[in-house]
């Protein structure tokens, strides 16, 4: 089976993100997300973000402006009847997400890859809400995804070796790297990152050291691009207590649980970046 048409949901910071490398590897590329908002807004960001690797000379403005013909977005995941691959990417609900499977199961070609770009919900349990199991995988892309090199690709309980070659060979032609994972709660990525941003905090809040000490020796020291907190800061302090307690919670083993101080600026509407205030101010 080739695959040229894919279709992605959710078109916020993850979504627009993989829609535009699937279009700037020359896919054609449908975007769905219910809300027509955020679709007018993912496509201003993919504009820019395009516009910036004109200006570095990363792609010439006649590719650019192909990318963007080969995009198309949409409110209906009716549009998806057929594509040839799936990459989901909405909130991390797993009702919503499981519903979301079942209904793609019903709506796409038995053969097609369902992939979803979860950073924390088990690829084995959106498998189980479809007829096709083996073709349900996770492809889950860093943020931001056209700088990003790494896809970490999950292989659920029932995931086919074919399908998790397929998924590989795609990330190939995206030009990222793709690393397996087991279905495991924060699969790799997020079992390593998450637990160092959380000691961060707790090592903020005990005060060892102020926010940009602890970032500048984990940054010179450690050549990280960016310190811990202001990386917590730019993934958004929810997600990271949302990781956190899936780890906890999935894992059983205390030392997963989310310093206080996050889950108290979480509850404050401390968000990080997206709410102009976190371990720093935007
Ligand atoms: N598209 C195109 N260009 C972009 C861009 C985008 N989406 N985002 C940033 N850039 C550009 C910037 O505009 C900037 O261009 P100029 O040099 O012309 O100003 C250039 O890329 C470099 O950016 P910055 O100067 O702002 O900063 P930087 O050199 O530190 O690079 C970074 C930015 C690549 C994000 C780097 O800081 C980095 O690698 N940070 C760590 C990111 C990371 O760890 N991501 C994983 C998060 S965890 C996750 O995603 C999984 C999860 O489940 C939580």
């Amino acid at each position: 089976m080739t695959i040229a048409r894919v279709g992605v949901i959710g078109a916020g910071t993850m979504g627009n993100g993989i829609a535009q490398v699937f279009a700037q590897a020359g896919f054609a590329v449908r975007l769905v997300d219910a809300a027509e908002q955020a679709l007018d807004r993912a496509r201003g960001t993919i504009e820019k973000s395009l516009a910036k690797f004109v200006e570095k000379g990363r792609m010439t403005a006649p590719e650019r402006d192909a990318a963007l013909e080969r995009l198309s977005t949409d409110t209906s995941v009716d549009v998806l009847a057929d594509v040839d691959y799936v990459v989901e990417a909405i909130f991390e609900d797993v009702r919503i997400k499981r519903e979301l499977f079942a209904r793609l199961d019903q709506l796409t070609r038995p053969d097609v890859i369902l992939a979803s770009n979860t950073s924390s919900i088990s690829i084995t349990v959106l498998g189980a809400a479809t007829s096709r199991p083996g073709r349900v995988l996770g492809m889950h892309f860093m943020n931001p995804v056209p700088l990003m090199s790494l896809v970490e690709l999950v292989r659920g309980q029932s995931t086919s070796a074919e399908a998790m070659l397929t998924a590989t060979k795609l990330c190939m032609r995206l030009g990222k790297t793709a690393v397996e994972a087991a279905d495991y709660p924060g699969f790799i990525a997020n079992r390593v990152l998450m637990p160092m941003i959380n000691e961060a905090i707790f090592a903020l809040m005990e005060g060892v050291g102020t926010a940009e000490a602890i970032d500048t020796v984990m940054k010179l020291g450690m050549s990280h691009p960016m310190g811990p907190l202001t990386l917590a800061d730019f993934i958004g302090l929810d997600v990271c207590l949302a990781i956190m307690d899936v780890l906890q919670t999935g894992l059983g083993d205390p030392k997963y649980r989310a310093c206080p101080l996050l889950r108290r600026m979480v509850a404050a509407g401390h968000l990080g970046r997206k709410s102009g205030q976190g371990f720093y101010k935007y």
